[in-house]
């Protein structure tokens, strides 16, 4: 266990907001503490006005910059008044503090407006890492951030570079979570439709003159919706940490003219391998590295292209500024298209390319204890359809579970489906459109 070492480093750590690059005085396992208020707050991220969730201000919240070993205290304040909220801790494993990963329902009761709850959690792998909301979908309304864990002083990563920073991409709706999540569970499903914009790293742009917005609402001339800017120094190398907190959307990232070498996948060093464009899922984590080795009297574009899906939403922007090139000044040339939607050759081609790296590989062991199957399937139920692990589907209980495990309060679990008679061979009986059994 680590013992709490005080709040002298509280201040200190305030200014490391995006850039995770730094160096410290060599303490094991440093406390880092850090002060949020969640609060509604209009913003124009992509543009167009909505009331989004913030932390201190701000959507994406502060990021949290640490090194492995370290404890993390995050002293959370609701200021929402009507809403409840939790916080989960996106890739960290939580070893010992299985009540402190912010799934509420699960692992906890949600802190209730009004009130302060603690987080405190010891970060132990290196690796990038995401914290996003866990109650109703708040996620969606701009609550969430990175986390950034480097190694303590004296050990190195399998690669190097010069700066790194953190850039996490989301789909952005213009309808209220509300309206989406009662779509979802209408009988029958509505759809949100696609998203009206993509963020990168909190920034878009959607098209104010599109017929039926209200002008009021949306102005291009917003600050708030000046694109992302990357600025880089010629020759340097960066580590772009790129996380991915869609509600839905596959996506391609990419910088015009620069290749990318992918290195840590979902917090996991990774062999080395070049691409064009970075396929990244929900919920996924990636870093890559980027040379500023072209033309430095320009800016280049960054883009981000919705895919796996043929959705029109206009690609997402953001400019890679070489310094000294005035950041908001756009790159001379047309913003690069990304890859067709259906084009599943590169995408395969990145997953298959994915292998642990040599020096970091934990073999599994080769005989196992127990063996657990848990299919996962769509069911119908009452005419909607729902995720199902064992043929359960999650219904909120009144007792966390994992509270309602310390208290012995059995009755609060769901009854354990049996799992004889369940007909593994013909899954596709309950689940008429998604798995095949081969
Ligand atoms: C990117 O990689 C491709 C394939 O290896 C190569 O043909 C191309 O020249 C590279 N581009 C840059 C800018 O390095
Ligand atoms: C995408 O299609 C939807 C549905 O037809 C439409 O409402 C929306 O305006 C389109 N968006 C763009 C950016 O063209
Ligand atoms: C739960 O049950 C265990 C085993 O019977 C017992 O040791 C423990 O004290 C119980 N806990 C509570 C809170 O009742
Ligand atoms: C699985 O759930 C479905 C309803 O969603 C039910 O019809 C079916 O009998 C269940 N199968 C088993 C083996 O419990």
């Amino acid at each position: 266990m680590v013992e709490f070492l005080g709040g002298s480093s509280m201040k200190f750590l305030a200014y490391f907001v995006f850039v995770c690059w730094f160096t410290v005085p060599p303490v094991e396992g440093r406390v880092r503490h850090y002060k949020w208020e969640v609060k509604y707050e209009f913003k124009s991220p992509d543009c167009y006005k909505k009331l989004a969730i913030t932390i201190n201000g701000r959507t994406p919240g502060p990021s949290i910059i640490a090194q492995q070993g370290d404890t993390i205290t995050v002293e959370l304040k609701n200021s929402l008044l009507t809403e409840n909220v939790a916080i989960h801790w996106h890739g960290i494993r939580q070893i010992g503090t299985p009540w402190f990963d912010g799934t509420e329902g699960v692992t906890q009761y949600p802190i209730l407006p009004g009130d302060t709850f603690v987080y405190k959690f010891v970060v132990d792998r290196p690796g990038t890492y995401l914290y996003h909301a866990h109650y109703g979908m708040q996620r969606e309304a701009g609550l969430y951030g990175s986390i950034c864990v480097s190694l303590p002083d004296g050990e190195s990563e399998p690669f190097s570079y010069d700066y790194d920073k953190s850039i996490i991409l989301t789909d952005w709706y213009h309808a209220s979570r509300y309206q989406q999540a009662a779509g979802l569970s209408s009988i029958p499903f509505v759809w949100v439709g696609e998203p009206q914009s993509i963020l990168i790293q909190g920034k878009g742009r959607f098209d104010c003159s599109t017929p039926g917005i209200q002008a009021d609402l949306c102005s291009a001339t917003n600050p708030e919706c000046t694109p992302y800017v990357l600025t880089v120094i010629p020759r340097k190398t960066y580590r772009l940490r790129i996380g991915s907190l869609t509600a839905l959307s596959a996506l391609s990232f990419e910088i015009e003219g620069h290749n990318m070498t992918v290195v840590e996948a979902d917090g996991h060093y990774v062999e080395h391998f070049v691409v064009k464009n970075l396929f990244i899922y929900f919920g996924e984590t990636y870093s890559v590295l980027v040379t500023a080795d072209q033309d430095p009297s320009r800016n280049y574009w960054a883009s981000v292209k919705i895919v796996s899906r043929n959705s029109n939403t206009t690609n997402g922007l953001a400019i890679f500024n070489y310094y000294p090139n005035h950041p908001q000044r756009n790159p001379p040339t047309v913003p690069p298209p990304g890859p067709h939607w259906n084009d599943i050759e590169p995408r395969l081609a990145q997953s298959i390319a994915i292998k642990s790296h040599k020096g970091y590989i934990h073999p599994p062991p080769q005989t196992s204890d127990r063996v657990i199957i848990m299919p996962n399937t769509q069911n119908r139920i009452n005419d909607n359809v729902r995720w199902s692990i064992n043929n359960v589907s999650y219904n909120l209980p009144h007792t966390p579970y994992l509270i309602a495990l310390k208290h012995n309060l059995t009755h609060a679990f769901n009854p354990f489906p049996p799992l004889e008679g369940y007909d593994f061979a013909n899954i596709v009986e309950i689940n008429s459109f998604l798995y095949k059994p081969a």
